[in-house]
């Protein structure tokens, strides 16, 4: 049987995102920064977590994963925007507003959203699962959580930000699509209220130390290491601009211990599922 990523792979590349009009470019531009790849990380776990208790519901969770990854594929695709991060490289290859034009990636993002909502409110799941899973993307993806983020990191440009404020900024611009992921999981497995929250203040922990990850990946890869541009954290706040290179680390080692800790204390069937993936993320910064 397929490894799981695989799985993936082939159910986004059977689903890829149609726009059969006229319009020459629209259809390709839509599909080209999903099957760019990217390390799938969020679509993982919400996986995995499925795994660990309810393996034959992987095939029904599919489209919720794609969704998923579209969602966060939408919010790269944006991030790179001349007036935002203006970046001309993301997954190894040229950015969509560099490849097309701007208007392109605009709307292409505008679809990767939309379209994420509708991969999972056509997935074969109850409906009040569905309504739950929607709930959490939409608030953890939205207003109060990715947006937020999103509008916090670009606004306060060159500005100083505390660092309590830091950790506001990543957690809601990058920690709280990978808490949702879990909890995501956790809904169509249907484990209890408490493991759903266990779940998501763990992917709190584990998002901030991915963006503090980021953050180092920024100032010591190259763009074709990192296979995304580099070196363009000068003026935000980053980690690594207000702790150092050496406190950025710092901070990414205390939190990894305390995520290994916490995956440790997990039920050891979610343990089992999510140590195969995680120990690798958690101890990338090294
Ligand atoms: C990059 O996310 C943006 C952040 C939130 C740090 P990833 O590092 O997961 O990017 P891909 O999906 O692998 O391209
Ligand atoms: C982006 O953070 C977080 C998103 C919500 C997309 P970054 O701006 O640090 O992500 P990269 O480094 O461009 O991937
Ligand atoms: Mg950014
Ligand atoms: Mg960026
Ligand atoms: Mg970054």
């Amino acid at each position: 049987m397929k490894n799981l990523l695989n799985q993936f792979e082939d159910y986004l590349l059977d689903n890829l995102p149609k726009s059969q009009t006229f319009h020459p470019t629209f259809e390709s531009a839509l599909g080209d920064m999903l099957q760019a790849g990217g390390k799938r990380f969020r679509p993982m776990l919400l996986l995995s977590v499925i795994k660990s208790n309810k393996s034959l519901l992987l095939k029904n969770a599919m489209p919720v994963a794609l969704g998923l990854e579209m969602l966060h594929t939408y919010s790269l695709v944006h991030d790179d925007l001349p007036s935002m991060d203006n970046a001309d490289l993301r997954r190894g290859f040229e950015t969509l507003h560099k490849k097309y034009d701007e208007v392109t990636a605009i709307l292409v993002g505008d679809a990767l959203n939309t379209e994420a909502f509708n991969q999972i409110s056509n997935a074969p799941l109850s409906n009040d699962i569905k309504i739950e899973l929607i709930k959490c993307l939409s608030s953890d993806g939205g207003i109060n959580g990715m947006i937020i983020g999103q509008a916090i990191d670009c606004y306060f440009e060159n500005q100083k930000l505390e660092l309590s404020q830091l950790e506001f900024l990543h957690i809601h611009k990058t920690a709280k699509l990978i808490a949702a992921s879990l909890k995501m999981g956790a809904i169509i497995s249907e484990y209890d209220l408490a493991t759903q929250e266990t779940l998501y203040n763990f992917g709190i922990d584990l998002g901030l130390l991915f963006q503090i990850q980021d953050d180092i990946i920024d100032e010591t890869l190259t763009e074709e290491e990192a296979g995304k541009t580099t070196q363009n954290d000068q003026d935000k706040n980053s980690f690594v601009n207000l702790l150092g290179l050496e406190g950025a680390i710092q901070s990414a080692d205390t939190l990894a211990i305390k995520c290994i800790h916490t995956l440790d204390s997990l039920d050891e069937k979610l343990k089992l599922s999510l140590e195969e993936l995680l120990l690798k993320y958690i101890n990338r910064h090294k």
